[in-house]
């Protein structure tokens, strides 16, 4: 019976044992797998941009907005301030970050829409103190700023003359490229039609013709006011043979010619042939240039038409949509 009772009790004992192992076992599992997740999530970015400081919406924004590498390049900056403000901005663009944030630190008080306008078209740099070359396979859509020089050399291919029905000066002195040549005569035919007589004054002109204008206004008026109305050479887009300076055969000059129906009939129509007006009003921190109501500029419809609804600049165009974010 002793003997009995003995080994009753040791079968139980062994597997009292048993089954407290196999609930460490589980404990021991359950727990290992936790501790697997966790090291899994702490090696995402979701939790890696937490840690840096933004909420988890935002991290989770960025997350999946962003390839490994930008994300990257967010963990390295010093803090959060601004980013996800500056990402929501609709002409955003990452290649400029470090530009965005630099600017920022000595301009704390410009609106963030203004930061990228700016630093998108390079103007946080003082006028012509930071140098690009003019990609002139970008064809209509080529630009030519205080920033972005053309070569000396570069002459047109293809040109047409404005005839003296829409031009001044002697036969042959207002040239265009083909392309551009033919949707201005289109835009003055209907212009005509409409009541409205465009006269270009000045189109194409070659580094040396530029050379001579600009150097004529700053021996009259210096260089800072030459600067304000005058490309220096190599800077002006009337070398890419896309431009055209015009006013109105009822308006002859610039100051009547800004205050005329016409300007307004451009305004509103020129950009269905694919001008611009290039320098407007109020524009002049991003193009450099007082307002010009007179020089208009080809880039093609689609290019014009989004410049027109948007309302922005050639430069900022270019910068979004000519080279985008790489
Ligand atoms: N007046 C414009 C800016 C030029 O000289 O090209
Ligand atoms: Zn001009």
């Amino acid at each position: 019976m002793a003997y009995r009772k003995r080994r009753k009790l040791r079968l139980k004992k062994g597997a009292y044992v048993v089954i407290v192992l196999l609930i460490l076992l589980v404990v021991g599992i359950v727990k290992g797998i936790e501790y697997k997740k966790q090291k899994d999530y702490e090696a995402t970015y979701e939790y890696k941009l937490i840690t840096k400081g933004y909420s988890l919406e935002d991290a989770k924004f960025l997350d999946s907005k962003y390839d490994n590498a930008k994300k990257d390049k967010l963990l390295e900056l010093e803090s959060t301030d601004n980013i996800i403000d500056l990402i929501n901005q609709k002409y955003f663009l990452f290649r400029n970050l470090d530009t965005y944030l630099e600017y920022i630190k000595d301009n704390d008080s410009e609106k963030l829409s203004e930061v990228v306008a700016i630093c998108n078209v390079h103007a946080n740099n003082k006028w012509y103190t930071y140098d690009l070359d003019t990609d002139i396979s970008k064809k209509e859509l080529m630009i030519v700023n205080k920033f972005y020089t053309m070569d000396k050399s570069y002459e047109p291919a293809n040109m047409k003359s404005i005839s003296l029905s829409y031009s001044y000066g002697s036969e042959g002195d207002n040239q265009l490229i083909d392309y551009a040549y033919d949707k201005f005569m289109e835009m003055a035919e209907e212009a005509t039609e409409a009541g409205f007589h465009l006269m270009v004054t000045s189109s194409y002109r070659n580094y040396e013709d530029q050379e001579e204008i600009y150097n004529y206004r700053k021996t009259s008026y210096g260089e800072r006011k030459a600067d304000q109305t005058a490309a220096r050479p190599g800077h002006s887009e009337h070398q890419s043979g896309l431009v055209i300076d015009m006013t109105s055969k009822e308006e002859a000059y610039a100051d009547e010619f800004s205050v005329s129906e016409t300007y307004k009939w451009l305004k509103e129509n020129a950009y269905r042939y694919g001008f611009i007006e290039r320098y407007p009003e109020g524009k002049t921190y991003l193009t450099g240039y007082s307002a010009e109501s007179w020089h208009w500029r080809y880039v093609g419809v689609k290019a014009a038409t989004t410049i027109h609804e948007e309302n922005i600049t050639f430069d900022e165009y270019y910068e979004y949509y000519v080279l985008g974010d790489n």
